[in-house]
């Protein structure tokens, strides 16, 4: 069960949507959003945050070594005992076959482990993938999404196309991080939520970004592309 609700908790969930390529796994790993110490639990269906030792691609979390499963009784292991240790750890799931399902048993794990007096740090990878509505969404994603807050849950959504995903997940991140865009229905989309104009956001390349602050209108312009500078 989700314990000590701290009312007092700011919402600090983020949004990252680009299209392919655009840059959102750069971006949940160093826009700064992210503690450097995390504690950290993905749903990683594709496996972006893999650690290999030597490899020059899968990296890890900001280059932090990962630890991913691909069992419900595994992940569910490892994270209880990673959780219950106190100490900074980033895992993964991964399961073979990803569904809506397994998302959502991993929404419902992260509801039951929170904590009001613990940040828990959830990324969500291609969540628009694992939603069937853009309306409101009431399962146990929603839950984390709006109660999550109180009980010390920073969510992390990840996703190509805002016009694809449910209400809940835009409405309740008070931190966007948008990139750039494949559709102008998705430009338009988040240049409305930014409160910027759609040329703003058309003008976005691979590795540059704007930030929606939780104040209306406070946005800011940023780039990521020194994080492959040799
Ligand atoms: N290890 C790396 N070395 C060099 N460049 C990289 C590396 N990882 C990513 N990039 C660059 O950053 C860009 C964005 O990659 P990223 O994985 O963040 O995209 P994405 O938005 O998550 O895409 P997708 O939707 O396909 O998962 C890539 O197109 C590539 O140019
Ligand atoms: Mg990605």
């Amino acid at each position: 069960m989700a314990i000590n609700k701290n009312n007092r908790l700011k919402p600090l969930h983020c949004a990252y949507t680009a299209g392919t390529g655009g840059g959102k796994a750069v971006a949940v790993q160093y826009a700064g959003m992210m503690p450097k110490s995390p504690c950290l639990a993905m749903f990683d269906p594709y496996g972006d945050y893999v650690y290999k030792t030597g490899c020059e691609y899968d990296t890890g979390f900001a280059g932090k070594r990962t630890y991913h499963y691909a069992t419900r009784a595994a992940f569910a292991e490892a994270f209880k005992n990673a959780w219950g240790s106190k100490k900074p750890f980033r895992i993964g799931y991964k399961p073979e076959n990803p569904t809506r399902d397994e998302m959502l048993w991993f929404c419902n794990l992260m509801w039951l482990a929170s904590d009001g007096h613990r940040r828990l740090d959830v990324v969500i990878e291609e969540l628009a993938k694992w939603c069937d509505s853009t309306g409101k969404e009431q399962s146990s994603l929603g839950q984390c999404f709006t109660g999550g807050r109180k009980f010390g849950l920073v969510m992390h959504p990840v996703f190509q196309r805002s016009t694809e995903v449910p209400k809940t997940i835009l409405a309740m991140s008070p931190y966007k991080i948008v990139g750039m865009q494949e559709t102008l229905a998705d430009a338009t989309r988040m240049a409305k939520e930014c409160g910027v104009d759609v040329q703003d956001i058309l003008a976005l390349e691979e590795l540059t970004y704007i930030k929606k602050n939780p104040k209306l209108g406070d946005v800011e312009p940023f780039s990521l592309k020194h994080v492959f500078d040799d």
